[in-house]
């Protein structure tokens, strides 16, 4: 659906801001083309007009599509208390709490076939080892014995980024040069001073600021192995048999070492949910934090990152003292960083004349992403005007505004949300770093 397709639906809708079913196009429309946040906000306006069961579903989707998937199922539970909720919105909620809450998913997933019996979904009801004639006595079973054996998918890599290929995020590189580096290169001369190694740092921030790519630099820079484990991955799988995969990917870090092991959205493992009624799910983080605990004794030369966008869900107890005891804000870039980052993505490109220093003006709340879509954005429309003119085009600053003017920055919603969490539930001062990146401190 093109760009003016949406816009048309905007106009219609904001002369007549009543018209729900229009509501609904637009947001159904945004959706289809992938701008979440735009579909968020358009339905999040219209129910605070008027209930629409519709609308609640399309958030529903926007945010799981988002990769929001706590917001979703926040949405979806509100909504499946009520008689009148679709079947398929318990279908999604059986889906969102696979991972977490097994027997939660079940009961959402019968629900979902008791109002229509269309919906069966075969691979669904394996995972939740509800498949077929098993489902009469499903309720008591424990999925584990014949679960599959899958174990996470996961591989190690050699990266060839190094810390140069980051743009600024000093003082992050600088934490991780003194916690992980050094003690890795040093080892005699932490034990000498009596210093424990060990522990991890957790990065926090906005999407697309650097954090996964500054995790791969920091295997480049020491020349070590590189495993990235998503956690959904480890929670996706049966419970009983992810603890064993949790532990047989320690091996293989303990195995490759020197090796990074990094674990991106580590809130979802460690998701402090009060209502964690699933033992299961306990279980799984007090083998993940023992696991890390060991890390300190006979794991010498396993270096721990992890990434979240949501820290506030992150269970307490990972902050204690050799585990995730650094955790960092990472925020966008500045004006330095933002004009390294352009130099970074623009090597080896055909670029002319380009004037950074006024790009990287003109970027502010840019993340690291936003600025490489928009040289890729620039890079696209150049390849149009080569190809007519029949020779190649150059890269230069005029090509980069006009992409930069058409580009949305995208670090402040995020930034709308870490802002409540660090005024009202700041307890141990560990969002200080938001409050002083915002000002307000
Ligand atoms: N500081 C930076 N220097 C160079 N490139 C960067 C930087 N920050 C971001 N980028 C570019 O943006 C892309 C996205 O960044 P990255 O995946 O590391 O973000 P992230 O912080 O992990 O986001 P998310 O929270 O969504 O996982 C990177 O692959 C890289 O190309
Ligand atoms: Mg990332």
């Amino acid at each position: 659906m093109s760009d003016a397709t949406i816009k048309a639906l905007q106009e219609a809708l904001s002369a007549t801001p009543e018209n729900q079913p229009l509501r609904r196009l637009l947001a159904e429309t945004l959706l289809g083309a992938g701008q979440f946040s735009e579909a968020i906000e358009v339905c999040r306006q219209g129910l605070s007009r008027a209930p629409d069961l519709a609308l609640e579903m399309l958030l529903a989707e926007s945010f799981r599509r988002a990769g929001r998937n706590s917001e979703s199922l926040v949405v979806l539970e509100a909504l499946c208390r009520r008689p009148e909720a679709p079947a398929t919105a318990h279908l999604s909620r059986a889906r969102l709490l696979t991972a977490d809450d097994v027997q939660a998913a079940r009961a959402a997933y019968r629900r979902a076939l008791e109002l229509d019996e269309a919906l069966v979904d075969p691979e669904l009801a394996a995972r939740l080892g509800v498949s077929g004639e098993k489902w009469r006595d499903a309720d008591e079973r424990v999925p584990a014995g014949d679960a599959p054996r899958n174990a996470v998918p996961r591989m190690m890599e050699r990266p060839q980024t190094a810390f140069a290929d980051v743009g600024g995020m000093e003082s992050v590189k600088d934490q991780i040069q003194k916690k992980i580096i050094y003690p890795l290169r040093n080892p005699e001369i932490y034990k000498a001073y009596g210093k424990k190694i060990g522990g991890g740092i957790l990065m926090y921030g906005p999407p697309g600021c650097g954090k996964t790519h500054l995790a791969r630099a920091t295997a480049g820079e020491v020349h070590a192995g590189f495993i990235a484990v998503g956690i959904s991955d480890v929670l996706n799988m049966w419970i009983g048999e992810s603890e064993r995969n949790l532990r047989a990917l320690f091996d293989q870090a303990r195995e490759n070492a020197p090796c990074v092991l990094f674990f991106d959205e580590v809130d979802a493992l460690g998701a402090s949910r009060t209502d964690m009624r699933q033992s299961a799910g306990r279980q799984l983080i007090n083998q993940f934090l023992s696991e890390l605990d060991g890390i300190d004794g006979n794991n010498d030369g396993i270096l721990v990152l992890a990434a979240t966008n949501a820290p506030w869900h992150l269970d307490p107890a990972f902050r204690r003292p050799g585990r995730f005891d650094r955790i960092i804000l990472v925020p966008p870039p500045d004006e330095l960083a933002r004009e390294a980052i352009l130099r970074i993505h623009l090597r080896g490109k055909p670029a002319g004349e380009v004037d950074y220093a006024a790009l990287a003006r003109k970027t502010k709340d840019f993340s690291g992403a936003d600025l490489t879509a928009c040289i890729d954005g620039a890079i696209e429309e150049l390849l149009e005007e080569s190809m007519s003119r029949g020779v190649p085009q150059p890269l230069n600053t005029k090509n980069l505004l006009h992409a930069i003017k058409r580009h949305r920055p995208t670090t402040k919603e995020w930034f709308a949300t870490a802002r409540n969490y660090a005024l009202f539930s700041n307890q141990g001062g560990h969002y200080d770093e938001i409050l002083e990146y915002l000002k307000l401190k």
